[in-house]
């Protein structure tokens, strides 16, 4: 599939194993969602396109590269998107944040809508949305929808963990968009939960499981 990233880093395939873990705890499981966030960033951001400028060192003037372009609009999609916000932050201290709250029905597993804010200039930034789980892809496809519908042109999708039902949806839906995932794995149960996955992630990430 093109314009699909999944990431290779130890790093990165560290933390989701501990993050998949169902001892991990709250505390270390909302750091984790932050930390792989950061190092996601990092590789999702290594296209971005650069501007030779003079900055004067005490030394002396050299030429040196800034960041080009536009400027970015990170868009969690609530809940859990909301934990890997940080993570971008972190990175792109600048960026606007828009919202997008989406929740996906138990029984139809089909995302419904509950909110949606995002930026009025969304159509001169880059929109990196966020969303730990992408599992049947109805959550990431909506998002990106509402995105484009406000003037987004250019999108980044970064995921911690997806299943190949959503990851096939998404890229089908959106072959414009840049995805990027933190690993692929298995496949989706009867529920729609992603296998092995690491359960449910907003759950996980506030402390409301059970
Ligand atoms: C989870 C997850 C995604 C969505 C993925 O959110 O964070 O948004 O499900 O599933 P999909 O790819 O099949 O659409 P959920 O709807 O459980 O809401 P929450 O983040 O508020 O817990
Ligand atoms: N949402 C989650 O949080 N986890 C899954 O495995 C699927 C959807």
């Amino acid at each position: 599939m093109e314009n699909v990233m999944i990431m290779e880093h130890p790093l990165i395939k560290h933390k989701i194993t501990l993050l998949r873990d169902k001892n991990t705890g709250t505390m270390e499981f909302r750091n984790l969602i932050e930390e792989i966030t950061m190092l996601e960033a990092y590789e999702a951001f290594r296209n971005l396109p650069l501007k030779n400028v003079e900055v004067e060192t005490p030394i002396e003037k050299c030429i040196s590269p800034k960041i080009d372009g536009k400027k970015m609009v990170i868009i969690p999609i609530l809940r859990a998107g909301m934990g890997m916000v940080n993570g971008v932050h972190a990175m792109v201290p600048a960026a606007k944040v828009g919202h997008i709250g989406l929740a996906r029905n138990e029984v139809t597993h089909e995302p419904e809508s509950y909110y949606c804010k995002l930026p009025s200039d969304i159509s001169e930034r880059l929109a990196i949305v966020l969303d730990p789980m992408l599992a049947t892809g109805g959550s990431a496809v909506e998002a990106v929808n509402y995105i484009k519908e406000a003037g987004g042109s250019h999108i980044k999708f970064m995921c911690i963990i997806a299943a190949p039902e959503g990851l096939e949806k998404l890229a089908k839906a959106h072959p414009d968009i840049e995805i990027y995932v933190g690993n692929l794995d298995r496949g989706l149960n009867e529920n729609a939960y992603i296998c092995p996955g690491l359960g449910d992630a907003g759950d996980r990430i506030y402390g409301t499981l059970g």
